[in-house]
């Protein structure tokens, strides 16, 4: 298994390649299962979590092409409505094909996803949606059977869950009828997906607000659509920049989907510069503590949370956070202790206090972002050398962070164990 190992003190300088969202291109291939003619998808990670849906989506009998960033993808009607346990256990958003999946077939039969690192994660409020449009929903060992064809409904969710959006959004494309999504997610990672069915044929308005109305259509079609950029990635470099009292620029990026973060940076004393696709951001005068916390679009995002808090840890000062999104997301928290940070926790709060450094050590990746916390903190420790084991977990989510953190100056290299 590989590792990860960091030494850390040198600020981060220079600027990096923002690549296309994972949270989009992951519910855009699940929505090619719609299209009735080939679908490419441009600027497409290279990651585990994409290669996952590729390996889910070809066992199901779609056609595949993968060449550089460009994905190109055909699903006949020879379809097979089934997504295994063994493939949907390993990434939560395989579920995600169950809505194209009953909107196209009228019938589906996908894994519970099971639990995970950073909560238990269920998933009613995607069946809550799918009933609500007509669905006949059962589970059988460990599935969710979903049968019938989709009459149009209003529905409004108990939470703007992303994924319940989206899931709910696909099949409501094929119903008949008019649907309407109250307490959308409101998330740009849905418009990216509406606006690639809308290119298909769907007849999709509203998605970025918190009421989606869903025009039902017969077929859908193919279509070319360029993936939007990673605004968690774009995040993380920024923060390691800052962090290590650097400078560094996201290239590709969209600042119009930061709001929240961009703001929390500036408050935090980090100079900020927003240049059309260019987000720079540099701290000379070190850090200050800050609040925030996490919640649906556009509030902070979660995903960003372990990240920051990273940062947090040297910052002059007490800054409090709070977690609103998941239940278990401070795993990052203890390792960062074992590094020398000051963290208390308190329920779904987090106290950091700031301290002068913090030092390298030997930690363990929990999940995605967790892990990228723990890149940061390694590049911020001013002595000694990070060790950072699992590191699966990271490439779920950023393709090769090391060889382009290297490209910032950082001193950082994958090993074998
Ligand atoms: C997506 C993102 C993930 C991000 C999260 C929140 C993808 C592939 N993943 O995940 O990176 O952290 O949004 O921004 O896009 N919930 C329920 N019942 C449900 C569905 C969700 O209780 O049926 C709860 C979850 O347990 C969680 C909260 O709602 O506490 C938010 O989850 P959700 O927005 O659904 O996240 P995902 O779509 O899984």
């Amino acid at each position: 298994m590989d590792k990860i190992l960091v030494r850390g003190g040198k600020p981060l300088v220079g600027s990096v390649h923002v690549r296309g969202a994972k949270n989009a291109a992951l519910p855009l291939m699940a929505g090619a299962l719609l299209a009735e003619a080939p679908v490419v998808l441009h600027n497409v990670p290279c990651l585990h979590d994409v290669f996952s849906m590729d390996k889910l989506l070809t066992g199901m009998g779609m056609r595949i092409e993968f060449t550089g960033r460009t994905m190109t993808m055909e699903a006949e009607d020879g379809i097979v409505p089934e997504a295994p346990y063994d493939l949907v256990r390993t990434m939560r958003a395989s579920f995600f094909v169950l809505g194209p999946l009953l909107g196209r077939f009228g019938k589906a039969k996908v894994s519970l996803p099971g639990g995970c690192a950073i909560g238990t994660r269920p998933v009613d409020i995607h069946l809550k949606g799918l009933e609500a449009l007509g669905a006949s929903i059962r589970i059988e060992d460990g599935y969710v059977v979903a049968e019938g064809r989709l009459k149009g409904a209003s529905h409004t969710l108990d939470f703007p869950s992303v994924g319940a959006t989206e899931n709910i959004m696909m099949a409501a494309v094929r119903a008949e009828g008019l649907t309407r999504i109250g307490n959308a997610a409101r998330e740009p990672e849905i418009e990216d997906l509406a606006r690639m069915l809308n290119a298909m044929g769907a007849q999709i308005s509203g998605a970025g607000t918190d009421l989606i109305t869903v025009v039902g259509v017969e077929a859908l079609g193919g279509t070319e659509h360029v993936v939007i950029p990673d605004r968690i990635e774009a995040g993380t470099f920024l923060l390691a920049g800052v962090a290590t009292h650097g400078d560094v620029t996201v290239v590709n990026a969209n600042a119009e989907h930061l709001p929240v973060f961009l703001e929390k940076l500036r408050e935090a004393g980090a100079e900020v510069e927003v240049q059309g696709g260019r987000i720079r951001a540099a701290a000379r005068n070190g850090i200050q503590a800050v609040d925030f916390v996490t919640l649906p679009y556009p509030g902070f995002a979660t995903d960003l949370q372990a990240q920051m808090m990273a940062m947090l840890t040297r910052a002059k000062g007490v800054s409090k956070i709070k977690e609103t999104v998941f239940e278990n997301r401070f795993m990052q928290a203890a390792e960062l202790v074992r590094m020398g940070a000051d963290i208390d926790l308190e329920g779904n709060t987090a106290i950091v206090r700031g301290v002068e450094q913090l030092s390298g050590a030997p930690v363990m990746a929990s999940d995605l972002r967790a892990s990228a916390s723990l890149v940061i903190a390694g590049l911020m420790a001013d002595r000694g050398e990070t060790a950072i084991r699992r590191v699966y977990h990271i490439d779920r989510g950023y393709e090769r962070i090391e060889e382009r953190l290297v490209g910032l100056g950082a001193d950082i290299e994958r090993v074998r164990e």
